[in-house]
């Protein structure tokens, strides 16, 4: 088998459920698991290798960043968890403190893994990631959008009753308050559904309002629940290392420095790239509508101000 070694540095709820999708669809031929809280590392590895029989050949490992030499792609959940009421930025300077300690390990022990960060205020922790690793800004992707979007898809293919997958629509910018739908470019069978019918539906502009609120919101009312959210970024981080180690080239909201791409530049946010091998490739930015395009700006400059006061 090619090399599909993966690391997953912080196995709290996010970790473990990364490293159970990686696991039970079999995207990892080797997992190794990394916690300040080693024992508990320990314990979730033994957890999962006591599914190998049932799943196939995947071995996992509790380890240290010396285990992680030859790991193609490291996942960063380590990190304090958003509390019920704290919004996504108030976590910042927690764990961004967290971050310049895992730098400077990651790039002794795995200078060419491919870093996919989802400890949130991801689009913060990606850019403070991406300026204190000394890998190349392309291989430090956040996840981003990838969860609101897919959010998104669910609730627009329940709406419109398709399946989510025959829904073609994303939310960028920053994963949190100011994110933004691109109603514009949202299609369903090569259909806009701004303006055009789909499966008898018009576009009801309240309703989808409401819909996209859900959306925005859905952090807030499932940490309202359950006291914090896992197993749909477990299966969006599982859906990202697998494009990376299949080098599949596909089209994707993560969290990346747009570089000048709808005017936007040293700071990460999501806008639909390329993603393979080597991370990031080429953006591929759909045209937006003056409201999606103020929308994006405004989401950009929450993320600056909130990079104002950091010393990186
Ligand atoms: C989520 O959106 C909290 O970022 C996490 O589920």
């Amino acid at each position: 088998m090619s090399n599909s070694a993966v690391g997953i540095i912080g196995v709290g709820n996010v970790g473990v459920a990364a490293a159970y999708a990686l696991f039970q669809r079999q995207i990892a031929g080797r997992l190794v698991l990394l916690d300040t809280d080693t024992r508990r590392a320990e314990g979730e590895a033994m957890d999962l290798m006591h599914g190998q029989a049932l799943v196939g050949r995947v071995s996992v490992q509790a380890g240290d960043y010396a285990d992680l030499a030859g790991c193609r792609v490291v996942v960063i959940c380590a990190g304090v968890n958003q509390k019920p009421g704290e919004n996504r930025l108030d976590l910042l300077n927690r764990n961004a403190e967290v971050f310049r300690e895992i730098a400077g390990r990651l790039d002794r022990h795995a200078p060419e893994a491919v870093l996919v960060v989802a400890t949130n205020p991801v689009d913060i922790l990606t850019t403070v990631m991406q300026r204190l690793s000394s890998r190349p800004a392309s291989r430090v992707i956040g996840t981003g959008t990838m969860l609101d979007t897919s959010r998104f898809r669910a609730l627009l293919g329940e709406h419109y009753g398709v399946n989510p997958r025959s829904v073609h629509a994303y939310i960028l910018g920053e994963h949190g308050d100011s994110e933004v739908p691109l109603w514009s470019s949202a299609t369903i069978g090569g259909r806009r559904i701004v303006d055009q019918e789909v499966n008898g539906r018009r576009f009801d502009e309240t309703a989808l309002q409401a819909l996209f609120e859900r959306v925005r919101g859905a952090a807030y009312d499932i940490i309202d629940r359950k006291g914090y959210t896992n197993t749909a970024i477990g299966l969006v981080i599982a859906y990202l290392v697998r494009v990376i180690l299949e080098d599949q080239k596909s089209v994707l909201p993560v969290s990346v420095d747009p570089a000048g791409v709808y005017g936007i530049s040293d700071l990460c946010l999501s806008v639909p790239c390329v993603v393979g091998r080597d991370g990031v490739e080429t953006p591929v930015p759909p045209q937006l509508s003056e409201t999606e395009a103020r929308g994006l700006s405004a989401s950009a400059e929450v993320l600056r101000t909130s990079l104002a006061g950091m010393t990186i």
